[in-house]
């Protein structure tokens, strides 16, 4: 059985009351919960941690290392400003599935670059609370084939 460790990066948190029209009206909560069903109909083990702390993200991964076939990333912000992010996930070489809500490339500039995507196997973007469901299948898709 897989084991997938599911990372949601700052301001996650405020998902269903977070800029709705950007974002949708789905709480966390609610995302976690469809993506837990997700898994189970997988027949795959989910570990879902959010942070608005860099550092707790790093040690996460870090700590994925050895508990977790891949990882499943909203970075949040930090898509766009965190070199540490994308080196402690090269440092443990995970596979990792980069996961937003908003189609980041229709945005403001600033969001266009990802210091995580090369470093990622996919980057899935633009589905809303279902970019989750689909960066999900495309991870497992990707560990059965490995
Ligand atoms: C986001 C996109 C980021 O640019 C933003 O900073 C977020 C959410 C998304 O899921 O669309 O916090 O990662």
């Amino acid at each position: 059985m897989y084991s997938i460790l599911v990372l949601h990066g700052p301001n996650l948190n405020l998902l269903g009351r977070r800029e709705p029209g950007v974002y949708g009206s789905v709480a966390l909560d609610e995302i976690v919960c469809r993506l837990e069903e997700e898994a189970q109909a997988l027949d795959v083990n989910l570990v879902s941690l959010q942070s608005n702390h860099e550092g707790v993200l790093i040690d996460a991964i870090h700590d994925a290392f050895d508990q977790h076939d891949g990882i499943l990333i909203n970075p949040g912000a930090y898509t766009h400003t965190s070199v540490a992010l994308r080196d402690a996930i090269v440092g443990v070489s995970l596979p990792t599935v980069e996961i937003h809500l908003s189609n980041i490339h229709r945005r403001e500039e600033f969001r266009h670059h990802s210091y995580i995507a090369p470093v990622a196997i996919g980057q899935i973007c633009g589905f809303g609370a279902d970019s989750y469901r689909l960066g999900l299948h495309a991870l497992v898709t990707h560990l059965q084939q490995l």
